[in-house]
């Protein structure tokens, strides 16, 4: 089953889970058609997902007989998904068919506590032990896993020979999207790991809710993002109802600081009562206090916070702005992917630009004429009362939430190819005035600068904020500077023949990476020489054998020549960035390790 989501030009089909389907896509015949679903209605469905699912850890992706086999014996089962996190541990996910289902087999759950220092907990996170005595016979059935390795991330030298092999730019962007954006399994595991928290924490707030926001869910995110959390605690319209005289006693905050003293108390429950919940560190001073954790099972980096629901609201106005034009998603994934690799954006906060502020860039902008998207203010304009939200701080964050509403001529006008938008993106904010103006995807047009910071892109549900405050004056010079460089690139690549660094593979990958992935590469296969064969043990890079390696696979002693030197100031650059303390060594392997991949 595929969705279609077409637009002028494009056709875009993008698979969806038939379950998934068959609820949020299947209409009864008496139902008007639509073109657009609502981003609530995903929601809804994919929770309800997450509340007929459960994540069983097994012993390889072969244990699927006997488990699917096990729990057939209690509840009806959909589908199987299996994944591997990074420690080579499998998990399965099983989606059963109803919420009862699910509840029968949590009651045949046992529980494994022999330390004493364990306190038994039920999530939906369990494990399969190995049968006692004589193996089961196995149920006879015809189903097999949905997905094998579903968390896998493509290779990156795959990807990029497939770039390569691309016929047009448009189509090398649209690939990278296709291959990199977080996919079924992702999704469901993230609201997964949603639904653990809000079942343990739902003994000690009512009604509590926690829900995935951010890259998770807006359209944009890419396999292996962060998680972002938000923990919500509202009240159902039937529980706030006047008419209701008996009224339950509550516990107001003493000492002010709601917010960071709940992110406080989840904190503590991550590290005691959430099984997989590891590294938990507290950021209780920054404006919006958020705990921050590792999940072991899934492989996720999550970040809770307290009822920052404007958050989740941006979230969802990202997503419909998506959803009007599939081409601003592709466009925003490969821009997302250029800032990184231009080393715009980085994986910490600081004096930079964040992932959030750079996709407001691209939306901006579609908006201009002719317009693939509609400013905010029209979604304003056209809201109903069943669209008025107030999020905390009275934010408001009312706007049109069903965009079959939308009058069709005020969006999708532009019929530009992808790689025709790509290049015009960059050449528009090479000449854009950012001494003067802000960005404001409200209305669609460059207003007039409020202060002088150095980069203002307006906030679009506190239009009094800047959401690139942050950003130095620096960082915003080498804005420019890379997307002057990146309009230069494309523009020579449509005049130029074909070279290793074609159409979008010179924006997402450094010349210097490439030069030594070319002259590592072993004949046409995408085997490179290890890093573990060129340097030694103590990062020293023994130039002797360096050189009578490269010279196994090249000719010249230029190009060997060049590419020692190339190595040599990459490993003076790590080895400057070694100087970071990091919190433990497993953060320092693996900051080790992305860096070793980026080079070879
Ligand atoms: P990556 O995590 O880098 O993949 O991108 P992201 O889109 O998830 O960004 P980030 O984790 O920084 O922020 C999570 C979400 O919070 C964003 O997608 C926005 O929806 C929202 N957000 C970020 N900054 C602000 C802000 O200043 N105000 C409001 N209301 N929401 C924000
Ligand atoms: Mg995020």
């Amino acid at each position: 089953m595929s969705v279609l989501f077409q637009t002028r030009k494009y056709l875009f089909r993008k698979p969806f889970n038939n379950t998934f389907c068959k609820y949020v896509f299947l209409r009864k015949n008496s139902d008007v058609p639509r073109k657009f679903v609502t981003f609530d209605e995903i929601v809804t469905q994919r929770r309800l997902e997450a509340q007929r699912s459960l994540v069983v850890q097994v012993n390889s992706d072969s244990s699927f007989n006997e488990l699917y086999s096990y729990c057939s014996k209690y509840a009806s089962i959909n589908d199987i998904h299996h994944y591997k996190n990074s420690g080579g541990e499998h998990f399965m996910l099983i989606e059963f068919e109803s919420e009862d289902n699910l509840k029968e087999v949590l009651k045949s759950c046992s529980a494994h506590n022999k330390d004493h220092d364990m306190i038994s907990v039920q999530s939906p996170f369990v494990w399969f032990r190995a049968a006692a005595g004589k193996k089961e016979k196995l149920v006879a059935h015809e189903k097999n896993l949905a997905v094998k390795n579903g968390l896998e991330i493509i290779n990156e030298d795959v990807l990029y020979q497939e770039l390569m092999n691309c016929d047009t730019v448009s189509d090398q962007i649209q690939l990278m999207y296709d291959r990199t954006t977080l996919n079924d399994l992702g999704i469901r595991l993230r609201y997964m790991v949603a639904r653990q928290l809000e079942v343990i924490f739902s003994s000690l707030y009512s009604n509590v809710r926690v829900q995935p926001f951010g890259s998770s869910v807006n359209g944009f995110g890419r396999m292996g993002c962060d998680l972002d959390l938000i923990l919500t605690n509202t009240l159902t319209e039937e529980m706030s109802e006047g008419g209701r005289r008996l009224v339950f006693q509550e516990k107001r905050c003493e000492g002010g600081r709601g917010a960071a003293r709940h992110v406080e108390l989840a904190g503590a429950l991550l590290e005691l009562r959430v099984p997989g919940a590891a590294r938990v560190v507290r950021v209780l001073h920054a404006r919006v206090p958020i705990v921050k954790y590792a999940h072991l099972y899934t492989d996720l980096h999550c970040d809770l916070c307290y009822n920052n629901l404007s958050g989740a609201h941006m979230s969802e106005l990202l997503w419909q702005l998506g959803a009007l034009a599939p081409r601003a998603r592709a466009l925003a994934v490969l821009v997302r992917r250029w800032a990184a690799r231009a080393g715009l954006t980085h994986a910490q906060p600081g004096r930079w630009l964040t992932n959030f502020p750079l996709t407001l860039l691209v939306l901006f902008f579609l908006q201009q004429r002719p317009a693939l998207l509609p400013p905010l203010d029209l979604l304003v304009r056209y809201a109903r009362k069943e669209d008025v939200r107030i999020a905390e701080e009275n934010i408001n964050c009312t706007f049109l939430r069903d965009l079959n509403k939308l009058p069709p001529e005020s969006y999708g006008q532009n019929d530009d190819d992808l790689e025709t938008l790509l290049f015009k993106f960059f050449e528009f904010y090479s000449q854009f005035d950012f001494e003067d103006k802000a960005i404001s995807i409200n209305v669609g047009k460059a207003i007039r600068k409020p202060n002088s910071l150095p980069l203002y892109i307006v906030n679009p549900l506190e239009q009094s904020l800047n959401v690139s405050r942050n950003v130095s004056y620096e960082e915003c010079e080498r804005l420019k500077l890379e997307v002057r460089n990146a309009a230069w690139h494309l523009e020579s690549c449509l005049e130029g023949k074909r070279a290793d660094d074609w159409g979008i593979l010179g924006l997402i990958e450094s010349k210097s990476s490439r030069g030594l992935k070319k002259l590592l590469r072993v004949g046409n296969s995408h085997r490179l020489v290890s890093m573990k064969d060129i340097f030694n043990d103590d990062d020293e890079p023994a130039v002797e054998g360096i050189r009578a390696k490269l010279q196994k696979y090249v000719k010249n002693d230029k190009e060997v020549e060049d590419s020692i030197k190339e190595m040599k100031s990459e490993m003076i650059k790590e080895k400057k960035s070694d100087q970071i303390t990091f919190k433990n060594t497993q953060t320092k392997n693996e900051v080790y390790r992305i860096r070793r991949d980026k080079i070879v």
